[in-house]
C-alpha cells in the first residue's frame, strides 16, 4: 500500500516537499542501464513493495513485466491460428479497450488524481488490463514504455503463464510465471516444443488452467478496503455460486460450458442425456455480450464499442463474420439458460381477479442467473394479457424502445448500488458504492423462482384471453450507456424465453 501518498494527502505541505525531494533524487526511468522488470530500485520506494496492489494479480518473482518480453496474440497466432481467431471474437480480447470499460475508468480520472487514484485503477486493471498493470504503466511514475500487448486485454500470455490461483480472494488472484520465459522466438519454440508447452502451462503439465479455480480468480470481484475504507464489498461472485452448485459436484467446470464451441448445444446434451459430455476447447468464451459482438450494428459501431480493430492481420470482413457467429452463439446460450412456465386456471369469470404463477427456472447456467456485473446485467419478465378482440387488459414489464426504459413496476432482477447519500449509482462507479440491494435475488443453478401475478378481469372482456410472457435479458442500463458513449444509442434487450397460453371466460 502507498503510505507516502496517503501522507501526501493528509500530511500537508511538509510531506509534500519531502515527497518531491525524494522523487527528484531518484534515478530517472530512462538511461539508468536498468532492465525494467529486473531491477528497478525505486519500485519499492514511494508506493510500497507491491506495485500491483490492491489487485491480487502478481508475477512469480514479484517483479514487473518487461515490455520487450510480452508476446502479442499475433505472435502466438503464427502457430496457433485457430485459438487466435476464436479469441479475437471473444470479450477477453477487449477487456481493456472495451469502450464501456474505458469510459468507466476515464470518468474516474478525477479519482485517478485523487486519494488512492492509482490504487483504484490498479484494482480495476488487475482483471481488465493485466498487462498494463504488470508493466507498471499505471503507477504514478511509469517506468516502462508501451507494449502492443497492452491493448489486447486478457491476452494469451496472461492466461498461459498462470501457475497458481486463489479464486476466493478474487481481483485477479493469479500468480504468473511470466518473467521466466525469454525464448519468445519461433526457432527456439520449434526446437523444443515440449518445453514451450510446459512454459505455456499446458494442462498435461499443470492442470490448473483447465479448472474453475483458474477462471475464478478474475470472476470474483471484491472491492478492497484500500479503496474506500470500511468492509470489503463483494461485487461479483460467479465462482462461489458455481462452487456451491451441483455442477461443481459433477466436476463440470467453467471451461466445459464456456470453452465449448457451442455452449448451448453442450447444455442441452447435458440436460437431455444426464451424462457429462466430453470437453471440447474453443477460445470464444461465449457469454452474454450480444452488443460488442453485433457486427450488424450501424457502420463501425462495433469497432467503436470494442475500442478498435483486432490485432493481427485478420481481414475486417472475416472478423465481422466471426463476430456474428459469436453473437449467434451468445443468443443461443441465453436461450439455453432458462425455462419459463405458467400456471393459471383454465377459465376465469368476468369481474374477478385471476392469479397467474410464472416460474423462471435456471436450467442452464452453472451459477446464479443472472451473474457477474449485476448492477448492469439485468433480466426481467413481461406479462401481457389480451382479450379476443385484441384489447390489452393487463401489461407489466413493457420496454420503451424510444427511451430505453423498462416499466418501473416490472418484476426485474438487478442489483441496486447506492452511494453515501443513498443516491442510486447507475453508471458502474463501483468506488462510490456504500450499499446494495437486489430487487429480486438471482436464481441459483438448478433452482427456480415463482412470481404470482394478480390480473383483474374487466366485466366487458371477450374470451378467450391470451397470456404472453417473455423473459428479457439486457446487458446494461440505458443510463450507463448514455453516460459512457454520449451517443444516441438505445440498448436493445434480447429474448431469453417466451411462453403463450389461453384462458377461457366462464
Ligand atoms: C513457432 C510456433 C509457435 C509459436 C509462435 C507458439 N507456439 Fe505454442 N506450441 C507450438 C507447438 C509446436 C506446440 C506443441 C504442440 C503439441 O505438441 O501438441 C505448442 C504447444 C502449446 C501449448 C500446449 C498445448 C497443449 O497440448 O496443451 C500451449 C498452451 C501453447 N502452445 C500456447 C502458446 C502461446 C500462448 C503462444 C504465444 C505466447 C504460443 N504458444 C506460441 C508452436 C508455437
Ligand atoms: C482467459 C484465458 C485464456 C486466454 C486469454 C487464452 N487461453 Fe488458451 N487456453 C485456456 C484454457 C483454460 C485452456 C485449456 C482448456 C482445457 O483443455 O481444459 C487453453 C488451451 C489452449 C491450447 C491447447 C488447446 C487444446 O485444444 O488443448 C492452446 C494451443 C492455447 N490455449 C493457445 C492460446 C492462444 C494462442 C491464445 C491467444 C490467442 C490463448 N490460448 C488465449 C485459457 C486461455
Ligand atoms: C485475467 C482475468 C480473467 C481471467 C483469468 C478470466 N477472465 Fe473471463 N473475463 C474477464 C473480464 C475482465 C471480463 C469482462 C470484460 C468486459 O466485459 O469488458 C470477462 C468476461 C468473461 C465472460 C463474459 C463474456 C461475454 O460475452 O459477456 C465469460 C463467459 C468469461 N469471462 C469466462 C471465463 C472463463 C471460463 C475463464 C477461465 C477459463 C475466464 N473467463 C478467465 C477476466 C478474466
Ligand atoms: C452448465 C454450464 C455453465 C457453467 C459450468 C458455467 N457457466 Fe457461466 N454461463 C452459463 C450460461 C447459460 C450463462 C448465460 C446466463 C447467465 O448470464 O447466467 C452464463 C453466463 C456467464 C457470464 C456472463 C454473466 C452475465 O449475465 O453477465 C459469465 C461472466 C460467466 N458465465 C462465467 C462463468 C464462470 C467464471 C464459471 C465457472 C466458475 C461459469 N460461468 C460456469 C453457463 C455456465
Ligand atoms: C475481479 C475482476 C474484476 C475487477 C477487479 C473489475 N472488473 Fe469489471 N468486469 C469483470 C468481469 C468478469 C465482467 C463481466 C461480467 C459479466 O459479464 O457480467 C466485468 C464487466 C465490467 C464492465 C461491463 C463491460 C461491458 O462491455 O458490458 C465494466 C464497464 C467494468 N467491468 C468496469 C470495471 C471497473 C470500472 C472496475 C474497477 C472499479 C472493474 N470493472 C473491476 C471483472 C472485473
Amino acid at each position: 500500500m502507498s503510505k507516502p501518498i496517503r501522507f501526501l494527502v493528509v500530511g500537508g505541505a511538509l510531506t509534500l516537499i519531502a515527497f518531491f525531494a525524494a522523487v527528484f533524487l531518484l534515478p530517472k526511468p530512462q538511461g539508468t542501464g536498468l532492465v525494467a522488470g529486473e531491477d528497478i530500485p525505486f519500485y519499492s520506494m514511494p508506493w510500497g513493495d507491491n506495485p500491483f496492489a490492491p489487485g491480487n494479480l502478481q508475477t512469480a518473482d514479484g517483479k514487473m513485466l518487461n515490455a520487450k518480453n510480452i508476446p502479442t496474440a499475433e505472435f502466438c497466432a503464427q502457430c496457433h491460428e485457430k485459438e487466435y481467431r476464436e479469441w479475437v471474437s471473444s470479450i477477453h480480447s477487449v477487456t481493456g479497450p472495451d469502450i464501456l470499460y474505458e469510459t468507466a475508468i476515464g470518468n474516474n480520472e478525477v479519482a485517478h488524481k485523487n486519494r488512492f487514484g492509482t490504487e483504484k485503477i490498479r484494482w480495476c486493471d488487475s482483471c481488465h488490463e493485466p498487462v498494463n498493470l504488470l508493466m507498471g504503466e499505471i503507477n504514478p511514475l511509469a517506468v516502462v514504455g508501451p507494449s502492443e500487448a497492452t491493448a489486447e486485454g486478457t491476452t494469451c500470455i496472461i492466461c498461459h503463464t498462470a501457475t497458481q490461483a486463489d479464486p476466493l480472494a478474487g481481483n485477479g488472484a493469479l500468480t504468473l510465471d511470466i518473467n521466466n520465459i525469454n525464448n519468445y522466438d519461433e526457432a527456439l519454440i520449434m526446437a523444443a516444443p515440449a518445453e514451450h508447452a510446459r512454459s505455456m502451462q499446458a494442462k498435461t503439465h499443470n492442470p490448473l488452467i483447465g479448472s474453475s479455480d483458474f477462471c475464478g480468480a478474475c470472476h470474483t470481484e471484491i472491492r478492497p478496503v484500500e479503496i474506500n475504507g470500511g468492509e470489503p464489498m463483494l461485487l461479483q461472485n460467479t465462482y462461489e455460486e458455481w462452487q456451491k452448485s451441483e455442477y461443481a459436484e459433477k466436476n463440470i467446470q467453467c471451461q466445459d460450458c464456456h470453452m465449448h464451441p457451442d455452449p448451448a448445444a453442450y447444455i442441452s446434451q447435458l440436460n437431455e442425456s444426464g451424462q457429462v459430455p466430453e470437453r471440447i476447447v474453443s477460445h470464444r468464451f461465449v457469454g452474454v455480450n450480444y452488443l460488442l459482438t453485433d457486427s450488424n450494428l450501424p457502420s463501425n459501431l462495433v469497432t467503436f464499442l470494442r475500442g478498435g480493430l483486432p490485432p493481427g492481420d485478420i481481414s475486417t470482413d472475416e472478423w465481422k463474420a466471426d463476430l456474428l457467429e459469436q453473437n449467434r452463439l451468445i443468443l443461443d446460450l441465453l436461450q439455453a439458460a432458462a425455462d419459463l412456465s405458467i400456471s393459471a386456471p383454465e377459465s376465469v369469470s368476468l369481474n374477478s381477479t385471476a392469479t397467474l404463477n410464472v416460474t423462471i427456472a435456471n436450467t442452464g447456467a452453472g451459477h446464479n442467473l443472472p451473474t457477474g456485473a449485476l448492477d448492469q446485467r439485468h433480466m426481467w419478465l413481461e406479462v401481457k394479457v389480451t382479450d379476443a378482440t385484441g384489447k390489452v387488459i393487463y401489461h407489466s414489464g413493457e420496454f420503451n424502445a424510444k427511451t430505453g426504459q423498462i416499466d418501473p413496476n416490472a418484476v426485474i432482477y438487478i442489483k441496486v448500488l447506492r452511494d453515501k447519500s443513498g443516491e442510486i449509482i447507475n453508471e458502474h462507479i463501483l468506488f462510490n458504492a456504500e450499499s446494495y440491494t437486489f430487487t429480486r435475488d438471482p436464481i441459483p443453478a438448478k433452482s427456480s423462482d415463482t412470481i404470482p401475478y394478480a390480473i383483474p378481469i374487466p366485466a366487458e372482456a371477450q374470451g378467450p384471453l391470451t397470456v404472453e410472457t417473455t423473459l428479457w435479458y439486457r446487458l446494461a442500463l440505458q443510463e450507463f450507456v448514455t453516460y459512457s458513449l454520449n451517443l444516441d444509442v438505445i440498448v436493445p434487450p434480447v429474448v431469453m424465453e417466451k411462453m403463450k397460453m389461453e384462458i377461457e371466460i366462464r
